[in-house]
This record gives C-alpha cells, structure tokens and sequence, in this order.
C-alpha cells in the first residue's frame, strides 16, 4: 500500500477497534429491539456508547442520535429543522460558502420548500467571520451552519462567536465538527452549539456510521421513518457492530488526543519546513498556521515555475507510492478545480497546482521526508 497522507478523507481503523466490533458481526446476532436476551444485550450495549460518546462530548446521552456517518448527520440536522418550522415567516438560512455538500447541498434542497438561502464568503484562509454571518442576518433567519474545521484547507472557525451572535438573535446554529473532532477539542454546550456532526471513519472507526448531536431544546423532525429507534427520530436496526466500533474510537481518542496533537503538529511541520526549504517562494501554503487543525497542510505549487500537472499531481504522487488529495474534484469524469479552494480566491490554474495532505496517527517521519522528495522529484527534477 502507498504511504498514506490523505487522513482527511478517512483514517486506518483502530485495531482495536476492530477487536470492539468483531462480537457483533459474529456471535452476538439479535435485534436491539427484541425483547429476549440477545436483543437486549445489544440494547445495553448501544445504549452504553451512547453514553460513552456524550461523555467525551459533555453533553447528556439523549442529545446523541447515531446515525449512517457526517453525511446523514448533516441532513438531519438541516432538513430535520427546517421541515419541522412551523413559523413560514422564518424562511432565510444563511450557511457558508464552503461547506462540506453534505451541509451545502441540504441547504440548496431547502429552496424547493420556499427558503432563501445566503451564503457567507470565507475570507483568503477558509476563515468565516461573525461580521459576515452579520452582515447576512435577517428577522426572517432560522438557521446559520458554519463549519467548525474545513476540510480542505483545514482553518479552524471561531463558532463560539458565531453561536454567540446567533443565540443574541434567536437564531438555530448548526456546525459541522466531523473534521475538527480529535483534532481540537470538541464540546458542544461550551461552543454554543445547537446541532453538531461527528463520523467515524475520521477518527480511526469504521465508515458508515455517525453522530448528530441535538440540543435536547431543539425541535427537528424525525429523519428516518420506521421502527421508532433512536427515540423515534431515526427509523432502522441499529448498526450495532458499527455503534461499538465507534465507541471504541472514540475511548481511543479520550487516551490519546494529546499524542495525537503533538504527533499531527510534528509531522505536519516537518512538512511545512521541508517544502519550504525546497520550494522557497515557489510554494505557498493554503492553510493557516494559527487557528488551524494540526493534521491538514493545503498548498499550491508556483505552476510558472515549476513542473506542475495540471489536477494530476495527486496521481504523481500515486505512481510513486503517496497518497494525497488535490485541489480538484473529479466530477462526471473531468478533473474540476476545488470549489473550496475558488471561494478563498485562488484562481483555476493554482487550485489544480495544490494539494491536500493529512496526517494521521499512523504517519511517520521517515513518510514525511518521502512525501518531500517524491514531490522534489516530480516538480523540479522532471
Ligand atoms: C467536513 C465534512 N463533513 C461531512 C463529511 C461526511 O462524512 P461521512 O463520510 O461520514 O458521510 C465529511 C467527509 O469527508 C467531511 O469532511
């Protein structure tokens, strides 16, 4: 397998992780619903992850629904709220400019039942500001959703302001936290949060298999029609070996965050200084160094004085053995500059001259002096 900076996009599940989940894909087989023994172990057992994930988080276990990942979080949340307002004069959503299409693409649905929507510009470094958020407010708005750490550039908001200047307007907040837990700490009530998105498979868990955090004072309509689970917001069998693995990874986490931090924030560095002293000037760095998660290095590479391929440096880096994300998005089979990357002002040709690396637990120094000679290789050597 390629050395591995692509973190953001998923990690390697824990195993552990995989010792946590392996009971329930074999000999424990019920239904949590079931009223005999093998169903109820499996309640007891969601109903304990349950409260393992809103201790981590600080918040109470009936604020935590489980769900099929960031994705569907992210929807509940969104369309959850809106189609359970029943004031039509509450119709304006502000949501920001570069948020995941989990959030974005909710929104965008949300016109077809009358709301308006305004999206918030991010400044040069992903970063949206309150005044934005301000300048957009309306006595019409129910909703805003800002990001907490994006996932492209990896700018860390301040949503605790955000949520301030909503809670002062009697505004819902929503913030989509799947790329900033385990890499800040993360806790709803003292961020003012309304609804917040947790998924797995970003913190060394299995795919498929989520978080949404509600406010236990927040009405939102239920998501899923069916058999009543999740406090009958959320129809459908419980995921029961997906809902341990989770709660493994995130008791991992509560052990290891510290090391995790400080072992982002080393290889990331070495990264950064590495490509700075071999690209000088000719490397720029998307990302900013303050107020950022530790584990995403964005960067464009100067295509006028280097050797860049046009979108195509993430297969590069494949055919020598890397993994990385781009600054493009393949979309119906053509390579699309990143919309993220066009909203902080980059122009097309310096979106598909970047690239995306995440660290992850599992990096090592020995890969981050690989990743610079592979990229020295393939932009000046070539
Ligand atoms: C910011 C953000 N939100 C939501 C998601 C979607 O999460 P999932 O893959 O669990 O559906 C992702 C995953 O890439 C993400 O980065």
């Amino acid at each position: 397998m390629n050395i591995y900076f692509d973190n953001a996009a998923s990690t390697r599940i824990d195993p552990s992780v995989v010792d946590a989940m392996l009971p329930y894909l074999t000999e424990f087989y019920g239904n949590p619903s079931s009223v005999h023994k093998e169903g109820k172990y499996l309640k007891v057992l969601v109903e304990e992850a349950r409260d393992n994930v809103a201790a981590f988080l600080g918040v109470k276990p009936k604020e935590i629904y489980f769900t099929s990942g960031g994705t569907e979080a992210n929807n509940f949340a969104v369309k959850g709220l809106a189609f359970s307002n029943e004031d039509k004069s509450k119709n304006h959503l502000i949501v920001s400019a570069i948020e995941h299409p989990a959030v974005l693409d909710s929104f965008m649905y949300l016109k077809k039942f009358g709301y308006r929507i305004s999206l918030a510009a991010p400044d040069r470094y992903g970063f949206v500001h309150p005044g934005e958020i301000e300048k957009l407010i309306t006595p019409e708005t129910l909703l805003v959703s800002v990001m907490h750490a994006n996932n492209e550039v990896g700018s860390l908001n301040d949503v605790k302001a955000i949520s301030a200047l909503c809670k002062s307007r009697n505004i819902y907040f929503h913030s989509d936290t799947v790329q900033s837990v385990g890499k800040t700490d993360v806790k709803p009530k003292e961020l003012g949060l309304d609804f917040m998105t947790l998924s797995a498979h970003k913190i060394y868990g299995p795919k498929g298999v989520g978080i949404l955090f509600k406010d236990e004072n927040v009405r939102i309509d239920k998501y899923i029609h069916g058999g009543g689970q999740e406090r009958d917001m959320r129809g459908g069998t419980e995921n029961v070996a997906s809902v341990a693995g989770l709660s493994r990874a995130v008791g991992i986490l509560r052990n290891t965050m510290e090391n995790d931090l400080k072992h982002y924030r080393h290889i990331t560095g070495i990264i950064r200084k590495g490509l700075t002293d071999t690209f000088g000037e000719n490397v720029s760095f998307n990302t900013p160094e303050k107020n950022s998660v530790p584990n995403i290095l964005n960067v464009t590479f100067n295509h006028e004085k280097l050797n860049v391929p046009e979108g195509l440096l993430p297969v590069k880096l494949d055919l020598k053995g890397i993994s990385v994300s781009g600054g493009s998005a393949c979309s119906s089979g053509s390579l699309k500059p990143s919309k993220v990357l066009l909203e902080i002002g980059l122009e097309e040709r310096k979106a598909q001259s970047s690239v995306r690396i995440s660290a992850g637990r599992f990096n090592t120094e020995e890969e981050a002096v690989k990743l610079i000679s592979a990229l020295k290789e393939i932009l000046i050597t070539n």
